[in-house]
């Protein structure tokens, strides 16, 4: 038979399972594809060191943090350096000296679990550690 007439006599009689059958064939084969994309696009999980656990709260609110912590360091940066201005009153009351390195990295010391794993995988790389020293890690 012409395999024009076949198809079309197959499709006429059972065309819900064929179409099924290749909705189902084409999952398979795309699933390894799904599935590869999701691992890739895991999102960062910047851990907490123990010392992070016990203070609970950041110097902002988490929500803060996430979205602006690179300008609260820039406004920190600015009033130690333009202001002497050395200290920074947090919303529960708790006073920390600003600064990157004694402050931010003496709780969050786990830097390559903490802000690396995060920019790395925003593709930011801060300049930052050309001039101030990074946290010493045991690997
Ligand atoms: C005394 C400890 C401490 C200090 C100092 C501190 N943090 Fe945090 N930070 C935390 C804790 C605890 C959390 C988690 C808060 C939460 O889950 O509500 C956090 C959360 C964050 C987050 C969000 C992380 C996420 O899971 O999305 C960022 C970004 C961050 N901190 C950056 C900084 C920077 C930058 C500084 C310095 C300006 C700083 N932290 C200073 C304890 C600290
Ligand atoms: C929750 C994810 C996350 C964590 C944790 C995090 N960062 Fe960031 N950081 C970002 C993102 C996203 C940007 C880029 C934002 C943009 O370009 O607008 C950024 C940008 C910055 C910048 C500005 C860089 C530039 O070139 O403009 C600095 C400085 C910075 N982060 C410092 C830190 C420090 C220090 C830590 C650890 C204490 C940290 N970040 C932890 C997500 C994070
Ligand atoms: C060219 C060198 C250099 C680079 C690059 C640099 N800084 Fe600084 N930073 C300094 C110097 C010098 C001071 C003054 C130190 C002081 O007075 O304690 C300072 C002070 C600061 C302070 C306040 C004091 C302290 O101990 O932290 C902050 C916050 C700060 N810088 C954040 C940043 C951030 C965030 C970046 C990256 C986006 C950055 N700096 C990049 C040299 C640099």
């Amino acid at each position: 038979m012409n395999p024009w007439l076949e198809w079309r006599m197959m499709t006429m009689y059972d065309g819900g399972k064929i179409i099924t059958g290749l909705i189902i064939g084409l999952g398979l084969l795309l699933f390894p594809f799904f599935f590869n994309a999701g691992k890739a696009a895991k999102a960062p999980d910047p851990e907490l060191t123990p010392k992070a656990q016990e203070a609970k709260v950041c110097v902002m609110d988490k929500a803060y943090m996430q979205s602006s912590h690179m300008n609260l360091l820039d406004d920190w940066r600015h009033t130690v350096v333009r202001d002497g201005d050395r200290y920074f009153k947090a919303k529960n009351g708790t006073v920390h000296y600003k600064s990157l390195q004694v402050t931010c990295l003496d709780c969050h010391s786990n830097k390559t679990k903490f802000c690396d794993q995060c920019h790395d995988y925003m593709g930011v790389a801060p300049y930052c550690w050309d001039c101030h020293l990074e946290p010493e890690e045991k690997k």
